[in-house]
């Protein structure tokens, strides 16, 4: 135990804790058709909130979580340059070190692209040299000699794609970067981009985009049809309604909110029919997991014990009667974008959401999960 000190400790006893839990049923999956086809994990692990283990242990912390997740058979690490504004790599970079081909056994998705805030003005920067730049700093702060998918942060309204191509081109020819990928994207950029690697030899290998009960306006807005069509598996940022910038989970975290709350009685309800000891986060990453699409929920936990909880959603079935009935707890009336919060006042959330994440110097235009079931509308702003 002196070795590990008490953070080894505590990551012990979570592991023996978790070794009698239920067993869960990761599958490999193989994102794409031909030869931009990797394979990986049909869940993955996200690294959003890897530097909140600073608090307990840093490091070796993380080493011991990356382990229970290869004891759950998931294998696709989920990273980007500005996860806890460039340090985040560097942690990861760190536990690997700790443990000889603890890398290998991992692949990687990285995305860059987003200038770091401390400017003035917050911009996209997908252009040859900065995509090349980023590169060279993830490789040395993961301490690799390559990148698994590497995969622009979000649709640069600048975007050069016969420019970014030649990069990827290069990158590839250059053993640092195997695949390619996009990160939310609409389906007129992913098209665009997709044409000009095609022209190369290249084709995406996946695309990253948030989906969720909360948020599951990719489903309705052609997003995830595209991905059908293309066979290519979508990985799904904030699979449980987590909210990049806001620290807070919006669907959990608002039990009280009105579509928040209708959400969580379906979710319950559902849990209840599948089984005495199911979760509505079980089934939250379950209703995923049933879309024909192959979506690869990306698990933002940095609790060992919750990974493993949520990974065993892969075990259970979901019917079409409970998928929909979950569905139609999440809809909303076409123009409906406001909803109670815990603090009792009404929010415009969908205006919040926007300006927050996806604000416009960021360029991106992606509607917020305002469907009506039947009908998918756009909301107004
Ligand atoms: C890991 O994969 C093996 C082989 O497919 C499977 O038998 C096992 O149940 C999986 N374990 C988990 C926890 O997913
Ligand atoms: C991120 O960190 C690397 C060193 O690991 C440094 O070279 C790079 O300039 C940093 N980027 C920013 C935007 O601070």
């Amino acid at each position: 135990m002196k070795v590990y000190g008490r953070g080894g400790l505590i990551a012990l006893l979570v592991l023996l804790a978790v070794v009698f839990e239920a067993q869960g049923d990761v599958k490999r999956i193989k994102l794409a058709p031909g030869p931009s086809g990797m394979e990986t994990s049909q869940i993955g692990l996200g690294g959003l909130h890897f530097a909140e283990l600073q608090a307990s242990g840093g490091a070796t912390a993380l080493r011991d979580l990356l382990l229970v997740a290869l004891q759950n058979n998931i294998t696709l690490l989920d990273l980007a340059d500005i996860y806890a504004y460039n340090t985040s790599a560097e942690l990861v970079g760190q536990a690997f070190a700790l443990q000889p081909g603890l890398r290998e056994r991992f692949q990687i998705v990285y995305k860059t692209g987003i200038v770091f805030p401390d400017a003035p003005v917050q911009y996209l920067d997908s252009s040859g040299q900065y995509v090349a730049n980023a590169v060279d700093i993830a490789l040395a702060q993961l301490g690799t000699t390559y990148i698994d998918v590497l995969m622009p942060h979000a649709p640069d309204p600048l975007l050069d794609a016969t420019e970014l191509v030649t990069t990827f081109k290069k990158l590839k020819s250059e053993g640092k970067v195997r695949y390619f990928g996009v990160a939310n994207y609409p389906p007129s950029k992913l098209s665009l981009l997709q044409a000009a690697m095609e022209k190369q030899q290249l084709s995406l290998t996946t695309s990253e985009l948030e989906c969720s009960v909360l948020t599951p306006t990719a489903l309705f807005d052609g997003r995830l049809d595209q991905l059908q069509e293309l066979g290519i598996a979508p990985l799904a940022w904030g699979p449980l309604g987590g909210d990049p910038l806001a620290g807070v989970n919006r669907l959990f975290n608002f039990p009280n909110g009105a579509r928040q709350g209708r959400i969580l009685a379906a979710l319950q309800e559902v849990a209840t029919e599948m089984g005495p000891d199911v979760t509505t986060d079980q089934v939250a990453v379950a209703w995923l997991l049933r879309h024909p699409s192959r979506i690869v929920p990306l698990l933002g936990t940095v609790n060992a014990y919750r990974l493993r909880w949520q990974a065993a959603a892969t075990m259970l079935h979901m019917t079409r009667a409970q998928w929909t009935q979950i569905m139609g707890a999440s809809a909303v009336s076409q123009y409906r974008r406001w909803e109670q919060l815990n603090d009792g006042e009404w929010h415009d959330v969908a205006n919040d959401y926007q300006k927050n994440t996806y604000g416009s110097p960021l360029g991106v235009d992606v509607p917020v999960g305002f469907c009506d079931f039947t009908s998918c509308t756009l909301p107004v702003r």
